[in-house]
């Protein structure tokens, strides 16, 4: 299937690693340049360079952390180096603390809306008259199984994805006569550094090995395994090509069939 990507320009926050690197790389083998972000240009750089000789030119970097106040000009201006213009906006994060609801510390809350609400909307807000104008955008915003089936242990991100999750349902149905789609992906439990800490954490807390919890985890899910992060690029870059035009507002699963309501 021809994706129509080739010749876009695509932005992908928190893509040193992860999710974010594979939606970045699925981009790239369709013919559409990349500009990645990430608080550290040497992991930035390491990423470019495990790239694909073929898929590397397609790719740059803007160093930016999202707790820093000027973080969304960077990541603009940078993203807008290449072709002038963002045609794809992913929206990707770093993930909080796990912890028990009934000891969530507001503070910490209030901090991680800094780095994963704000930002993303103040990010979206100001690429969209561009795209609205172009008649042509993508806005992906990567979520959590979450949003849908809150995960215990994961109050801080439970409570802030669903924020983020109503804000692009909102938004999605603004835009969508502009050519704008507005979707939000929903990972289950993906191969990830992320995932080994969580399942590290959650070994700690429990006293068992870490591939005991593993095991436990892939039990609860009906493929048997953690996806694989390229599983979940690929299903990105289809949201982003021009076959995906008619989906928007939705909330798309990669989860291997984990999360049980319908
Ligand atoms: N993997 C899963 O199965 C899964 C499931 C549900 C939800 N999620 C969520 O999906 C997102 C991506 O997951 P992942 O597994 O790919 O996580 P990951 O491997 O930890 O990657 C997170 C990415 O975000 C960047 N990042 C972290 N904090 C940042 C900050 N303050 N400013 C800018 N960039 C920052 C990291 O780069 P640097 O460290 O280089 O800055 C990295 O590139 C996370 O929010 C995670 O909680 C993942």
């Amino acid at each position: 299937m021809n994706l129509g990507l080739t010749g876009k320009h695509a932005l992908v926050t928190g893509a040193s690693s992860g999710l974010g690197l594979a939606i970045a790389t699925a981009l790239m083998a369709e013919g559409t340049s990349v500009t990645i972000s990430g608080r550290s240009a040497a992991r930035l750089e390491a990423a470019i360079a495990q790239l694909p000789d073929a898929l590397r030119p397609l790719c740059d970097y803007v160093e930016a952390d999202f707790a820093d106040p000027g973080v969304v000009d960077l990541l603009i201006e940078g993203a807008r180096r290449r072709t002038g213009q963002v045609d794809i906006l992913v929206n990707n994060t770093g993930g909080p603390p796990p912890g028990l609801a009934s000891a969530v510390d507001p503070d910490v809350m209030a901090a991680h809306y800094g780095t994963m609400v704000d930002p993303v909307i103040r990010l979206t807000l100001k690429l969209l008259p561009q795209m609205r104008a172009a008649k042509w955008g993508r806005i992906l915003t990567v979520a959590s199984s979450g949003v849908v089936q809150p995960i215990p242990h994961l109050p801080v991100s439970n409570a802030l994805r669903a924020s983020v999750l109503a804000f692009m349902k909102t938004l999605a149905g603004e835009v969508a006569r502009d050519g704008v789609t507005v979707n939000v992906l929903a990972p289950g439990r993906i191969g990830t550094a992320r995932t080994q800490a969580l399942d590290a954490g959650a070994a700690e807390r429990a006293g068992k090995t870490v591939e005991e919890i593993a095991a436990a985890s892939r039990a609860t899910i009906p493929a048997g395994r953690y996806g694989a992060p390229a599983e979940f690029g690929a299903t990105a870059a289809f949201l982003a090509g021009q076959p995906a035009s008619y989906i928007t507002g939705s909330t798309i699963r990669i989860d291997g069939g984990m999360i049980r309501s319908v």
